[in-house]
């Protein structure tokens, strides 16, 4: 809880762009929350840095991010969309977690695991302590819900776990934060490989739509989606890519799927592609534009990375002062 409301805190990287199904899942459902939560969206910089970058890239990333997230709906008024590494809150809270938190749990992550294979060369500490890192993210803003993928959850789990650790040792300091379900977004699959998750980095583009893709582009894609040999267009395990079609398009019209299948009734493959196709690219033509008008505004989004620098860090500050003064280090002297 912040000032009587409820926390919301989620973090996202910013390599690359966002995907469709990021999306469809996870922002535009942000959108009817941000009255009934205090809302934090942190563009995990200090995250990134755990994998080597190109300053110039995430610099632009990272700021192409945030437009994003204005871009698809969110008021930056009402949400506090800011870069992490702008509140030095979260580098200082993590170091203290890390003294809370143990070596072997962190072994036991599987995404330090897949991470490290995959980045032989480069297996380096703070990668090793990425989730105590996310940890003091969610713990800053006393988060009640964390809205994350299913590939996250061990991330969270964690969280609980370090959190509770502490609150046992020096009272109650931290809320123990919960998955948030909300309402459902849907988890949209790669279009090649439709019992895949959509993902940014599937070496194959045509897997996934980027937001910032060109409407040709999103309708190639489409027109290149895995279906089946089936010829018939239902909802149904047995044609995973007939079933991420339709449920891309449900996701991205709000309808359900039984209006869809009515819509649908009797068309071919290549129609239906056709459809979601525009369906799709009219939800993000709006998104595309206000992209392209907030890229000239530097001004105004450089207000907006100012402003909620400083709302963020209130907070953000408020409860390390609070831990650094139960862990016994000595008050500041005003
Ligand atoms: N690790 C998350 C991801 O890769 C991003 C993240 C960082 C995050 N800090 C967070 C998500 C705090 C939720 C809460 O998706």
């Amino acid at each position: 809880m912040l000032d009587g409301k409820k926390s919301l805190f989620s973090g996202m990287q910013a390599t690359g762009t966002i995907t469709l199904g990021n999306y469809l899942g996870a922002l535009k459902n942000w959108v009817d929350i941000e009255n009934e939560y205090m809302c934090f969206y942190s563009v995990v910089d200090l995250h990134s840095i755990t994998v080597r970058q190109d300053p110039k890239v995430l610099r632009k990333n990272a700021r192409d991010l945030l437009m994003l997230y204005i871009a698809a709906g969110l008021d930056p008024e009402k949400n506090c969309i800011y870069y992490q590494s702008h509140v030095s809150a979260h580098a200082e809270l993590a170091w203290i977690l890390n003294c809370f938190t143990y070596m072997g749990e962190m072994n036991r992550m599987t995404q330090f695991k897949d991470k490290s294979a995959k980045h032989s060369d480069n297996i380096n500490t703070g990668l090793f302590t990425y989730p105590v890192l996310m940890a003091a993210d969610i713990l800053l803003y006393q988060a009640d819900v964390v809205p994350v993928g299913i590939d996250q959850k061990q991330h969270l789990e964690i969280t609980r776990d370090i959190a509770a650790r502490f609150n046992n040792i020096y009272g109650d300091v931290f809320t123990i934060p919960e998955m948030y379900m909300g309402k459902a977004g849907r988890k949209i699959m790669s279009l090649q490989e439709p019992t895949k998750k959509m993902s940014k980095s599937d070496t194959n583009p045509n897997s996934h739509i980027l937001l910032l893709d060109d409407p040709a582009v999103i309708m190639k894609k489409f027109k290149r989606a895995v279906t089946d040999s089936e010829g018939v267009i239902a909802y149904r395990d047995e044609q995973p890519g007939i079933k991420n079609l339709i449920d891309i398009y449900c996701a991205t019209t709000g309808c359900t799927v039984e209006a869809a299948l009515a819509e649908f009734d009797g068309l071919g493959y290549g129609a239906l592609k056709q459809r979601v196709g525009e369906a799709v690219i009219a939800e993000l033509e709006p998104v595309q534009q206000r992209f392209r008008d907030l890229s000239k505004n530097k001004d105004y989004i450089n207000s907006i990375i100012k402003n909620n620098a400083e709302k963020a860090g209130y907070y953000a500050t408020k409860t390390l002062r609070k831990v650094q003064r139960k862990v016994g280090f000595p008050d500041r002297i005003r």
